[in-house]
């Protein structure tokens, strides 16, 4: 029999909650399926913040390195928290800590059923730059810290290259090297060194601020984008924007490198959307989409396929929420979704 997978689960805030409910019942139908999954829910968020001042205490931190397979993620961002304190020390405790260096963002048309036809993949560095919370505020004049590595960089790209070359799809690097010329000339060197190992790519490294006007001008010219934490963060959204916006895009994250038993983290790509939480409007698409990513990083290929396929398949029915234009709840489009998966 085929081990057990422990995914911690992680709903966070807001929406983050309402969409987690539907990829609980996601995990159900794998394991009706045979697959062995045991779960471990945190509360950690906003919530368990402001009645215990706890956000994720290290022991935590320690169980779901040591003794998880994966996280599934919902979403942190409170208004009763405006420094978004907790999120970092939750969140980004969990990329960082967890050297997920690679953050896969994917925007296919073809599985949202929306929009303008779009099929880019963002690899996003997911632990530097300016995430590594480091700088100071004084009397009229703020630092923030941007710290890059060349193992990270290395990581990041390595995986956006092999990524490119498995599927024959081209490659490009946002980059400003034109003005950070530290940090972002690190990443074009590393960049070359890694297209000179990679000459079947078609690689090229474009001005961030030039990408976004082509991004928008001629969509299909892309297909892989590598980028860091910060750049990457942009671009993924923009893609989103053209998929019908932040409830559908998924993401997951993962260490190539294996530093830790707990070397995923699957969770959407939007935030905690306070504007809609506790109304049951939110799209589960994008939370469902990122538990099929996990289902296909633990080499659940059938799984994740089906997944996919209920999502289009509903969405191509007519099925939808209100950002996509439709009138459905959060349940009863992942109802639908659900009901389209085989037994
Ligand atoms: P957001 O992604 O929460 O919302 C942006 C827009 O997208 C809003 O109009 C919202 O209604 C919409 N939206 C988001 N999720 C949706 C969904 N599932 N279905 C339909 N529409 C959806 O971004 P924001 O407003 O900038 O941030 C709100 C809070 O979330 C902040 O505290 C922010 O720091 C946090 N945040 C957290 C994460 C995360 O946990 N990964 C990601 C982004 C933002
Ligand atoms: C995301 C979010 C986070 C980020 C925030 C909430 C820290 O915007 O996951 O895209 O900037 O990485
Ligand atoms: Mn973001």
């Amino acid at each position: 029999m085929s081990k057990s997978v422990r995914i911690a689960v992680l709903p966070g805030d807001g929406v983050g909650k309402e969409v987690m409910a539907e990829a609980l019942f996601c995990l159900d139908w794998a394991r009706s399926r045979g697959r062995r999954i045991e779960t471990v829910s945190l509360p950690c968020g906003a919530d368990h913040f402001l009645a215990t001042g706890e956000t994720l205490p290290e022991a935590v931190f320690v169980d779901i390195r040591d003794q998880c397979d994966a996280i599934l993620f919902g979403s942190v961002g409170d208004p009763r928290i405006p420094d978004g304190r907790h999120a970092e020390e939750i969140l980004l405790r969990l990329r960082q800590g967890l050297e997920l260096t690679v953050n896969y963002r994917p925007c296919h048309s073809s599985l949202s059923g929306q929009g303008t036809r779009l099929d880019i993949e963002v690899f996003r560095e997911n632990t530097e730059g300016p995430y590594c919370l480091q700088g100071s505020t004084e009397p009229g004049r703020a630092i923030d810290l941007a710290i890059h590595t060349e193992p990270a960089i290395r990581r990041l790209l390595q995986a956006a290259f092999h990524h490119a070359a498995a599927r024959s799809r081209p490659l490009t690097l946002a980059h400003k090297a034109n003005v950070l010329k530290h940090g972002h000339g690190l990443w074009l060197r590393v960049f070359q060194d890694l297209r000179g190992e990679h000459p079947e790519v078609a690689a090229r490294a474009m001005h961030a601020d030039a990408l976004l006007c082509a991004l928008v001008q001629e969509p299909s010219a892309f297909g892989v984008i590598a980028a860091d934490n910060y750049l990457g963060d942009l671009i993924s959204d923009l893609c989103a924007a053209y998929l019908g916006g932040m409830g559908v895009a998924p993401s997951i994250s993962w260490a190539p490198h294996r530093p830790f038993r707990c070397s995923l983290l699957a969770e959407p790509v939007h935030g905690s959307a306070p504007d809609l939480a506790g109304k049951g409007l939110a799209n589960p698409i994008g939370m469902i989409l990122s538990t099929a990513l996990l289902f296909r990083h633990l080499g659940w290929e059938p799984e994740a396929a089906a997944l996919e396929a209920a999502v289009a398949g509903a969405l191509g029915a007519g099925a939808k929420t209100c950002d996509l234009g439709g009138a459905l709840s959060t349940t009863v489009m992942g109802k639908a979704i659900r009901d389209r998966l085989p037994a």
